[in-house]
């Protein structure tokens, strides 16, 4: 039920004033409720969830598996998870790439669009194509992002998105050849576009100072988000590794991922690729999702103001109890950083990127929280178990550990969920040309009505409800 929040604001932007709100909510509820039994006498596949909790099957891809489970005789079995891209597993992907102590996130960025690895001087061109693609056109920050600003990255993000479409002299054509040329650009610039509204952010709301730095032409994605958020344009190459190897873990995650499935929705109409790409920075948005990263940091602050003793496990269960049933904490009745709709035992990125969080943040301040995050991942499964009567398994997300990874690399809050876009619009654009070359059908599933019929009612012989 949409929750009415509004008795405290007194004046909406717009003249709508609290009273009239009020009474729109208090109209809106008495005829706007479906009994949650109906969605079981419909056999209605909520969340598109099957009743074992697998994913309805929506398509094929030959992009990304994530894997969490094994289907033995009709049985959902838990398994370590695994996020495979293009039929290579993320572990060896990163393996690979570090052994070499070189930059993964574009050879990832290949791999995904292309479906196989490149060689070295495929790389090395491809490497170049992206940095020399980087730019954004001329005036963009100054006519689009520095106008009417919103203290939201993501929602800069996705404006400044769609506003690309008035730069491009060809931006309806879906031919292959224009949706990949769309995707190429639209991947090199959401660092720069993330950067400079992080920026006008700043200025605008925090009252800080407007540095846009310019790009360097030899730098990877990872040293140039550093370079240019930060106020000296200083780095180590450690500090770069980390957050390649961040985006790496980020670019996909299969079709069915709530952002990657958007995009697939708005390309099998035939949209064009900025309302695509657009619409699934929406998606990833939400807390449930993307927004997660943030929320996991906000948790963290939580449960550090409400436990005295953050070595105390039952005083770190009982916070969590509370978090389940919505008493603390946002009042979602969530622990952030936890559950997937596909893994079970474990995700695979959450592993890796918890590996890293803990050695950077052994013998620093960071320690002890991540000795915190460490015992919420330990004690949720039981303590969600037992609060939601649940044999659903709950392993740490991605989510759980990338905040405090990003919190060690200096990169502010606001970025946390714009970084996850940066990386992730790779599996979008992968998505959407998959969608357009071998999907063409438009997506639409069915909703089944359960209003009742009424009469149509002249005006004149309505009764006023109240
Ligand atoms: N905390 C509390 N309850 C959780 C939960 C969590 N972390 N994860 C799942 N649940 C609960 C749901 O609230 C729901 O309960 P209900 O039946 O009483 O409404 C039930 O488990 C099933 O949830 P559902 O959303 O259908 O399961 P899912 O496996 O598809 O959920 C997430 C996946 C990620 C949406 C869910 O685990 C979640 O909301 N996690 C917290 C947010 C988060 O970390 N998101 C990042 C995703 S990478």
């Amino acid at each position: 039920m949409l929750e009415n929040k509004t008795q405290n604001t007194k004046e909406y932007p717009g003249g709508i004033n609290a009273e009239t709100i009020k009474n729109l909510c208090d109209k809106f509820q008495r005829y706007n409720s479906i009994a949650p039994e109906l969605f079981k006498t419909y056999h209605v596949k909520r969340g598109l969830r099957n009743e074992d909790e697998t994913g309805v099957l929506a398509g094929l891809t030959r992009i990304c598996n994530v894997h969490g489970y094994l289907i033995d005789e009709g049985e959902k079995l838990p398994v370590p998870g695994d996020l495979i891209y293009r039929g290579i597993s993320i572990r060896d992907l990163v393996k690979g790439c570090r052994a070499d102590d070189r930059f993964g996130f574009e050879e990832t960025i290949w791999l995904l669009l292309f479906g196989y690895l490149p060689d070295a001087q495929t790389l090395d061109d491809f490497t170049k194509l992206l940095a020399s693609c980087r730019e954004l056109p001329r005036d963009f920050t100054e006519d689009v992002m520095m106008k009417a600003t919103s203290s939201n990255i993501m929602n800069q993000l996705g404006r400044s998105v769609l506003s690309l479409y008035s730069y491009d002299k060809n931006p309806e054509e879906n031919s292959l050849q224009n949706v990949l040329r769309q995707s190429i650009l639209l991947i090199a610039r959401m660092p720069t576009m993330m950067v400079n509204a992080y920026q006008v952010k700043r200025r605008r709301f925090d009252n800080e100072t407007l540095f846009l730095h310019p790009l360097k032409p030899g730098h990877s994605t990872a040293e140039s988000i550093l370079a240019t958020m930060r106020p000296d344009e200083q780095f180590t190459s450690e500090e770069a590794k980390l957050l390649d190897l961040c985006l790496m873990l980020h670019a996909e995650h299969g079709g069915g991922n709530n952002s990657s499935f958007t995009c697939r929705v708005l390309s099998s109409t035939g949209s064009d690729t900025y309302s695509a790409i657009s619409a699934a920075i929406g998606s990833l948005k939400g807390p449930r999702h993307g927004g997660a990263n943030i929320k996991v940091t906000e948790m963290l602050e939580f449960i550090k103001e409400g436990v005295k003793n953050w070595n105390n496990d039952d005083e770190i269960s009982d916070f969590l109890r509370k978090l389940l049933r919505g008493e603390v904490g946002d009042g979602a009745g969530l622990i952030y950083g936890m559950g997937h709709a596909v893994y079970t035992i474990s995700d695979p990125r959450a592993e890796i990127l918890k590996l890293y969080a803990g050695k950077l943040a052994d013998k620093t301040e960071y320690a002890e929280e991540f000795h915190l995050l460490e015992a919420v991942e330990r004690l949720s499964p039981a303590i969600f178990h037992e609060v939601k009567g649940s044999d659903k398994f709950i392993c740490a997300n991605v989510d759980m550990y990338s905040g405090m990874v990003y919190k060690i690399l200096g990169i502010p809050t606001d970025l946390y969920t714009p970084l996850f876009a940066v990386a992730r619009i790779v599996g979008w654009c992968a998505h959407r040309i998959e969608e357009m070359t071998t999907g063409k059908r438009i997506m639409r599933p069915a909703y089944k009505s359960v209003s009742r019929s009424q009469p149509y009612v002249q005006i004149q012989e309505r009764k006023t409800i109240i």
